[in-house]
């Protein structure tokens, strides 16, 4: 068996949550969205749950900058708020805002951030680990999709969100992101922690897809 002493925690947690991975990936909101078979409301309504993990995930920056588990991850490169508001005013017109709520999996998801970020910086690692380091890989097949499908400009508004324009080179930032899970100053019970908070976030992920296929079943 590998041992967390011995295995680097980037591998550890990338290994642990692959089967979640792949869960999220073959949901049946995820397949249908990135199959080409919803409209863009759908796009829409998923694009307005992301707003409401990000601002949980992002509101929380300027508290954690400077804690020294959480703060390195915190980069400015990597903030998504602003350009999900872009997104979602393309989508939804100024007034996107108005009447907006976040599905009830959304919002047990976007309280689970804020707890973690207010008490333990180490499960906010996790999430954020969750969020970002997969908009920096699937995500980007997310984008090719959504421009192909809803007509979007290449890169433009409505899949702002997967642009980072802060990031030229996004497999060296993915390496730097790696080599600052490896140096995580914690023990190896709270990596075990982190862990197991990173398989919950990718659950708390799945249960947002859950909601949306049901908002959004296929009419076929
Ligand atoms: C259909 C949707 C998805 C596709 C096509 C996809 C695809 C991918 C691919 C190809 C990678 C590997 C990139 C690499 O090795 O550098 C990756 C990594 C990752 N994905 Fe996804 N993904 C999807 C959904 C998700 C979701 C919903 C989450 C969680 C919210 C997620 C989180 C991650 C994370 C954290 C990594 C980084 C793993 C690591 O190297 O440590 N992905 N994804």
């Amino acid at each position: 068996m590998d041992s967390p002493v011995t295995t680097p925690f980037s591998t550890l947690i990338r290994t642990a949550s692959h089967e979640q991975h792949t869960e999220a990936e073959n949901s049946s909101f995820m397949s249908d969205m990135l199959g080409g078979r919803l409209g863009v409301a759908a796009y829409r309504r998923y694009t307005e749950q992301l707003w409401f993990v990000y601002r949980a995930l992002e509101s929380a920056s300027a508290l954690l900058a400077a804690d020294p588990v959480a703060g390195p991850f915190i980069r400015p490169e990597l903030a998504r708020t602003a350009q999900l508001e872009r997104d979602l005013a393309h989508l939804g017109g100024p007034d996107w805002h108005a009447g907006l709520a976040p599905l009830p999996a959304t919002a047990a998801y976007a309280a689970r951030v804020e707890e973690c970020a207010r008490t333990w910086p180490a499960g906010y690692v996790a999430h954020h680990y969750t969020r970002y380091l997969g908009d920096l890989s699937g995500g980007q097949i997310i984008r090719g999709t959504a421009e192909k499908t809803w007509g979007f400009a290449r890169k433009g508004d409505g899949v702002r969100f997967y642009v980072f324009e802060g990031i030229g080179n996004p497999a060296a930032f993915k390496r730097e992101y790696r080599e600052l899970l490896d140096a995580l100053p914690v023990d190896d019970l709270e990596k075990q922690r982190v862990v197991d908070e990173c398989k919950r976030a990718f659950a708390l992920n799945t249960a947002v897809f859950q909601e949306l296929g049901r908002e959004f079943p296929l009419s076929a």
